[in-house]
């Protein structure tokens, strides 16, 4: 598995990292019910999610040089999220998310480099995930 480039991964997640609630909104504001940010930020529930989304991509970039600490914790929460019912395939759209948040944060400073290293980032929490769901 490739390996995201640490110093680009640190660098942009910097920016995110001053207002992590309010750049998570926008990783899930878009395919749910609500109408826009400020309704999706009165809802408590959505709100301890993004928070807690926020808290595992903040240990990836912690621990972007050695991923392999976080697997058996990644494929735990994989299990959970079968549980409750999420499909695997809803990962992408958070990927997909996840990058567009980061455009928007750092604007022209989001360096095709740095997406590079943020879809592998992202590639590797969702197979740890995925592991959740195969049951391994
Ligand atoms: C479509 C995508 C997702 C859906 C629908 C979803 C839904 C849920 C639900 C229903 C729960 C249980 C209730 C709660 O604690 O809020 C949960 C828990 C959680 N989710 Fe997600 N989730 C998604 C993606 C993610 C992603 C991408 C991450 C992190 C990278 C994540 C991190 C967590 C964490 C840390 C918990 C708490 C688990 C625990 O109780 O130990 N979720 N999620």
């Amino acid at each position: 598995m490739e390996r995201p480039e640490p110093e680009l991964i640190r660098q942009s997640w910097r920016a995110v990292s001053r207002s992590p609630l309010e750049h998570g909104t926008v990783l899930f504001a878009s395919g749910r019910q609500f109408s826009s940010p400020e309704d999706c930020l009165s809802s408590p529930e959505f709100l301890g999610h993004i928070r807690k989304v926020m808290l595992v991509i903040e240990a990836a970039v912690t621990n972007v040089e050695d991923l392999s600490s976080l697997e058996e914790y990644l494929a735990g929460l994989g299990r959970k999220h079968r549980a409750v019912g999420v499909k695997l395939s809803s990962f992408s759209t958070v990927g997909e998310s996840l990058l567009y948040m980061l455009e928007k944060c750092l604007g022209p400073a989001f360096t095709p480099a740095m997406q590079a290293a943020w879809s592998q980032l992202y590639r590797v929490v969702v197979a740890a995930m995925s592991r959740g769901w195969d049951g391994e």
